[in-house]
């Protein structure tokens, strides 16, 4: 080989590796480290925390203050005001409260005008407040009927959006770049839902949507053979790549890693896992839950702007309320302070999910057609 070339390619294989190296770098956590225990001595299960980025994370999950109580007596909002469905039985007082602090939660730089007609409080003109109503009766769901996994801290609106109308971790079903015409995906055939990097999986070459099987539909996410011999497992290693990408996107919503929930040893065992894998068990099926009954349910309602690729509604999972976090904002309860967030809801807004959608203002662009 001329030395030229030789030279050029040595100096492309340094600049190559220099690169591979920074992006090493910054994947890997600098020390220093803090690393919790949580099982027994020698099975390896342990947390570790970077301190960098756990000042980050304290910072980003500061819980704001809550407005102060006031009387439940006097008048009920369901006889002061023309449209209320769900929150009749709070006074008022209490009433307008809630309104302030679910515009603090979910709409501070907007205003009531995110939900509102503001010449007319009453009027459902805006998508936003059709949601809105759906979202407090699932709010008052989660808190209500899923303590085996929010115990009683519990979520408001904040746990999700943090001031945004959006929450951040939302996701939607993927078809991937071969539906959305890569050529090069095209070229090789398919790409078993695999094989391109995706935040969604850490940026690892692992299966991009593990939500739509395991988070909207029920499939199952037990892969492991109970004997030593393969023959009664009948799962393919297809479906064991699919779950570790579901694994992995635990991992990266709460913060931690594999043997916060199991002993590595054995996967699949109950008995050697830690409490925790419990409740992420409940909050699997919350998941699925709240994807099917909520927010599917408000497909009529999006406008298409909010809807996904494939025309389907967002849909959430456990990076939309955890953000990171081991327990949102690392267990403090916000709800206590918001009695009425507890109680099971009336399933009144439910009429306006089965009704069409007319687009009433500049804001709502044209429904999507059926
Ligand atoms: C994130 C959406 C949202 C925001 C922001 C919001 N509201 Fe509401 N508002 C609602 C929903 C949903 C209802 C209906 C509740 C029900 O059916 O129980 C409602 C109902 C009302 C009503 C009753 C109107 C009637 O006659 O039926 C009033 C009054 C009201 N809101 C005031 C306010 C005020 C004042 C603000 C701003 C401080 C505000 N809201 C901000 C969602 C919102
Ligand atoms: C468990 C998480 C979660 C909680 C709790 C939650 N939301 Fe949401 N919310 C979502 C998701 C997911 C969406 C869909 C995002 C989108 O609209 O694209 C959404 C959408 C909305 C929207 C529509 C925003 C838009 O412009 O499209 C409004 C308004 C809203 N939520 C209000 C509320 C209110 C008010 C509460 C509390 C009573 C609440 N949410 C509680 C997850 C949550
Ligand atoms: C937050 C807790 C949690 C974390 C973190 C977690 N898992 Fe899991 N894992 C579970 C739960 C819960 C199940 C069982 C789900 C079910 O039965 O529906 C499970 C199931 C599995 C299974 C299938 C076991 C069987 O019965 O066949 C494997 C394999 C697995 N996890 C590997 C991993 C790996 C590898 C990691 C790290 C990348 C990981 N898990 C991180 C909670 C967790
Ligand atoms: C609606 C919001 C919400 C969603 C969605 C959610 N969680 Fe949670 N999760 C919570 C809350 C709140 C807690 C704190 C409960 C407590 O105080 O013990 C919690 C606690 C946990 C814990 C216990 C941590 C510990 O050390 O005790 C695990 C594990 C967990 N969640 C895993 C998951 C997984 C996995 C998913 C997705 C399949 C998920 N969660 C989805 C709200 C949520």
């Amino acid at each position: 080989m001329m030395p030229g070339i030789k030279l050029g390619l040595g100096l492309v294989g340094a600049v190559g590796a220099t690169l591979l190296g920074i992006a090493m770098i910054s994947k890997f956590q600098l020390p220093p480290l803090d690393v919790v225990q949580r099982g027994y001595r020698g099975t390896a299960m342990q947390v570790n925390y970077n301190e960098k980025q756990l000042a980050t994370y304290l910072a980003e999950n500061k819980v704001p203050a809550s407005l102060p109580a006031v009387p439940a007596a006097g008048p009920k909002a369901a006889a002061v005001y023309k449209n209320v469905q769900v929150l009749g039985d709070l006074s008022v007082g209490q009433f307008t409260r809630l309104m302030v602090s679910l515009t603090n939660w979910v709409s501070p730089k907007q205003g009531c005008a995110y939900c509102h007609n503001t010449n007319n409080m009453a009027e459902d003109n805006l998508y936003t407040k059709i949601v809105s109503r759906r979202m407090i009766q699932m709010t008052q769901h989660i808190n209500a009927d899923w303590q085996p996994h929010v115990q009683q801290t519990g979520v408001t609106c904040y746990t999700c959006h943090r001031g945004n109308p959006v929450p951040n971790n939302i996701w939607f079903n993927d078809p991937g770049p071969r539906a959305s015409g890569g050529v090069f995906m095209a070229a090789v055939g398919g790409s078993a839902g695999k094989n391109y990097a995706s935040g969604s999986v850490g940026d690892a070459s692992l299966p991009y949507d593990p939500f739509t099987p395991f988070l909207e539909n029920d499939h199952s996410i037990r892969v492991q053979g109970e004997e030593a011999l393969p023959g009664a497992n009948r799962h393919s290693i297809k479906e064991a790549e699919w779950t570790f990408a579901l694994m992995n996107y635990f991992g990266n919503s709460l913060g931690v890693n594999c043997t916060y929930c199991h002993n590595s040893r054995a996967f699949s065992d109950w008995s050697q896992s830690s409490p925790a894998k419990v409740v992420a068990w409940h909050g699997i099926r919350m998941t699925r839950d709240l994807n099917a009954d909520y927010l599917k349910q408000l497909s009529n309602a999006w406008p298409v702007n909010r809807l996904g690729p494939t025309g389907d509604s967002p849909k959430l999972a456990c990076a939309t309320c955890h953000q990171g976090v081991y327990k949102p904002l690392y267990g403090v309860s916000m709800v206590k302070d918001f009695p009425e967030l507890r109680q099971p809801g009336s399933e009144a807004g439910l009429r306006y999910l089965n009704a069409s959608w007319t687009p009433a203002t500049p804001m709502d662009p044209a429904k999507p057609a059926e």
